[in-house]
């Protein structure tokens, strides 16, 4: 098992695919073009799966692939197709241009639940934030792995005055759609144009719902990073991941590589342990995963301080989302 220095078992790993994207949302990725990955650099199918096993024999029984966009590796088939056989519920987080292409394979691998992001429902707003004009691809796609029977979590970063008229919006959506909304603080990262004044928080949130909707708490499991609710009545469901305003710290099972084989012990973490390059070199996995979850902090990666708005966001020593991965 894996269990850290604040008694917290560890059975999720998040792998990210690639650091490359078809989208350029400027709350994950620098507004300078960055240079992605060389592929000799990334995990290749092989090395993801050898290092998955190491992890999935220490414990971890759930696994979610990330990116960047994963759905943009040409060996994104592959991949899914041999981490399925592993004993893990497997999960995919996705921005959903291209899921129509992938629809079959998921089934095929047993993937029922998939996490898209969508900040908007508007097409043009859909454009500004992520450069590219798909929204009604997106929209598409998910309608359609809804009526398949998935379960597709949508989920929202929430940025003030940018989505947030929006909100009751999505809300509405869960009426009909078996949908479950999920709207995220906007959390900081290198160079994404983070600050104070852009969070909307939970609290906030809640109060823009219940203006409009009557609604009622959800129970949220153990390891849940959301807080979930549901309008009477309606079929979906809405939740808040509040890591800026009430973090899930305290509860936390996940474990993070990244797609150049790094080991993060926390979306925060400021320290990485070069998992691939050992694997390359032969040698043993398991003691460097054990050093890396030694170091894990208490919270937040020890960096962010419980009130956002004192942040300092020129002391933060991390990568870019997008290079960790969602
Ligand atoms: N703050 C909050 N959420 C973010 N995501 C990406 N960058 C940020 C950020 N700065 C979201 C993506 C994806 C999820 C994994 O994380 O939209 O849905
Ligand atoms: Fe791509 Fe998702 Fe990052 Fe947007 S948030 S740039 S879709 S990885």
């Amino acid at each position: 098992m894996l269990i850290d220095t604040h008694q917290r078992i560890h059975n999720y790993l998040r792998i990210s695919l690639t650091d490359a994207c078809n989208f350029r949302c400027f709350y994950c990725m620098p507004e300078e073009e960055v240079e992605v990955t060389p592929q000799s650099k990334l995990m290749s199918a092989d090395e993801i799966l050898a290092i998955a096993k190491t992890f999935v024999s220490l414990g971890v029984n759930k696994i979610r692939l990330t990116g960047g966009e994963p759905l943009v590796r040409k060996d994104f088939a592959d991949i899914v197709l041999s981490l399925a056989k592993l004993p893990v519920k497997l999960t995919l987080t996705t921005n959903g241009v291209l899921l129509n292409r992938y629809t079959d394979l998921l089934q095929e691998a047993g993937i029922h639940s998939v996490n898209v992001s969508l900040d908007t429902l508007n097409p043009y707003k859909f454009l500004a934030l992520t450069k590219r004009d798909q929204f009604a691809q997106v929209k598409q796609n998910i309608d359609t792995l809804i009526n398949k029977g998935f379960s597709v979590k949508v989920n929202v970063v929430t940025l003030k005055g940018i989505n947030t008229q929006e909100i009751n919006d999505f809300v509405e959506w869960t009426r009909e759609a078996p949908v479950h909304v999920r709207f995220i603080e906007f959390m900081p990262f290198d160079r994404n144009q983070w600050n104070a004044e852009k969070v909307f928080t939970y609290h906030q949130i809640l109060e823009v719902i219940r203006e409009q909707y009557d609604c009622i708490k959800l129970p949220d499991a153990q390891h849940d990073t959301t807080k979930k609710y549901m309008v009477t009545g309606h079929v979906g469901t809405f939740a808040v991941i509040s890591t800026m305003t009430a973090p899930f710290c305290s509860s936390c099972n996940r474990l993070r590589l990244t797609a150049d084989g790094k080991m993060k012990n926390c979306l925060f973490s400021k320290t990485e342990s070069d998992l691939l390059s050992a694997y390359r070199r032969g040698e043993d996995l398991e003691p460097l995963i054990r050093e890396n979850l030694a170091l894990k902090e208490k919270g937040l990666g020890g960096q962010l301080l419980p009130d956002f708005t004192q942040i300092d966001t020129t002391e933060l020593a991390n990568r870019s989302m997008i290079s960790i991965g969602g």
